[in-house]
């Protein structure tokens, strides 16, 4: 290898790098209902380098608190030592911090607790819960550790016995928001912080929580590793348009995009779609895409904002009004980008395409589809996705 080939080093999920959080704002105003932070993750001297389309893999940690409420609930010693990770001795309330999951229970412990539960109506009942699939996924979508204690108060459990009937925890990825053409020091992202309230507890998810509960302090505590994308680039040639569609957090790699396409003097014209609750406090990075807009960087800025009127608005209805232009940018070579929730955003983006084939494409229903889902997603590699 010639001496002047830099190596990145190879900080992975089980050796991530720890890093320090440079800045955390939220980006709702007062008055939303949602709780979306951007998050600055400093990574200057890691040697980390990252693209335009990466995601950030963030290996999260239990909160003190409900780590101390678990060990309260279940009788344990916090002191007590429990194989930790290669088998490694480590004091329980580490491994409860740092390897298992807390905040939602898992099949696994109910099935531990079944086992466990004495005679009598509460092993009846923690039975009749583990023996139907359904009733089970039901009881742990809503529980965590400590409500079912709560419900379960008997049982006895040594240290081992209990990490054993607990899950490990897995880190979770997060779009990067920022070019490491304008931050290469930095990793930028947009995090949505879940909240939700249960049986009388208000309860965060692990990661989103844990980034949110990070300080500017310049201690080097969070530990992250870059989970290269494989199809999520931009195009190469940098005179082809690209559409972005990307609602709430969808937003962050198409901040990187845009960061990026600047930097590297791409000529394509840029479209996107953004949408969130309401204008006035949901307009993530409005700003900076007003000023993109302004000096031509974006060529056009199309908002949903679902909650500003009494009948939803979402980006899909805003394609489907802008639809023969839209079909225009695809038949010139245009690249189409959607990201954010899987389940319903993308599948009715995915839908509205296909409709745009239709009307503007005169393509019969199944040809456009297949148009869409084969042609541009699959040969043409035009249409791509990073959603969750
Ligand atoms: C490639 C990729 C990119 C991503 N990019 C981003 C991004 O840029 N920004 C971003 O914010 N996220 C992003 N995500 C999602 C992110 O990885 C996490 O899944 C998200 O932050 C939630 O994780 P968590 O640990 O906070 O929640 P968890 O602790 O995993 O909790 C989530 C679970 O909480 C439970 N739950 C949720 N609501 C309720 C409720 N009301 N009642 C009861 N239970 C409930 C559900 O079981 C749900 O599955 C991305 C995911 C992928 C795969
Ligand atoms: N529990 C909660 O109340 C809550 C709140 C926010 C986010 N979340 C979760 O947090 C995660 C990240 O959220 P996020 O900030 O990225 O945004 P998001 O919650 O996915 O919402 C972004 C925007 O997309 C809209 N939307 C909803 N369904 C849609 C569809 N089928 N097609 C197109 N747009 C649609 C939303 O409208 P509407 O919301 O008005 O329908 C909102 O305007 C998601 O997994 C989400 O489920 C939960």
């Amino acid at each position: 290898m010639s001496e002047s080939v830099i190596t990145q080093p190879a900080y992975t999920r089980s050796h991530p790098y720890l890093a320090a959080i440079a800045e955390s704002r939220p980006l709702n105003s007062a008055g939303s209902a949602k709780d979306t932070r951007h998050i600055v993750v400093d990574i200057e001297g890691s040697g980390m380098i990252y693209h335009a389309g990466d995601s950030l893999g963030v290996c999260p940690r239990n909160p003190k608190d409900l780590v101390a409420e678990v060990l309260a609930a279940y009788s344990l010693d916090p002191a007590a030592l429990v194989a930790g990770d290669g088998g490694v001795p480590v004091s329980l309330e580490k491994a409860l911090t740092t390897i298992y999951t807390l905040n939602r229970a898992s099949k696994k412990f109910i099935k531990a607790l079944a086992e466990k539960a004495a005679p009598g109506s509460a092993r009846d009942r923690i039975h009749q819960i583990a023996s139907d699939e359904k009733e089970l996924e039901d009881y742990i979508f809503t529980r965590d550790l400590v409500d079912i204690r709560t419900e379960f108060p008997e049982t006895v459990w040594t240290p081992d016995e209990f990490v054993a009937s607990l899950t490990k925890i897995l880190p979770r990825l997060y779009s990067i928001a920022s070019s490491p053409a304008q931050h290469p020091q930095q990793v930028h992202l947009t995090v949505a912080v879940l909240s939700y309230e249960t049986h009388g507890r208000k309860k965060e998810g692990l990661a989103s929580g844990y980034l949110a509960s990070l300080d500017p302090s310049g201690e080097k505590t969070l530990p992250i590793f870059v989970q290269s994308t494989r199809h999520f680039h931009l195009p190469q040639d940098l005179s082809k348009n690209i559409i972005m569609v990307g609602p709430g957090t969808g937003i962050a790699p198409f901040r990187a995009f845009l960061q990026e396409r600047k930097a590297t003097g791409a000529t394509g014209k840029n479209w996107l779609f953004f949408g969130d609750q309401r204008a006035a406090t949901d307009f993530l990075y409005r700003d900076e895409l007003e000023q993109y807009l302004a000096h031509g960087s974006l060529a056009s800025l199309d908002t949903a904002f679902s909650r500003d009127q009494e009948h939803k608005i979402y980006v899909q209805h805003l394609m489907l009004q802008r639809g023969a232009e839209l079909w225009r940018w695809l038949q010139k070579g245009a690249y189409f980008y959607v990201c954010g929730d899987a389940k319903r955003m993308a599948r009715d983006v995915n839908q509205a395409l296909i409709e745009i084939a239709v009307q503007h494409g005169g393509l019969a229903p199944e040809a456009a589809a297949d148009y869409i889902n084969t042609t541009l997603a699959k040969t043409e590699k035009r249409y791509l996705k990073d959603v969750y």
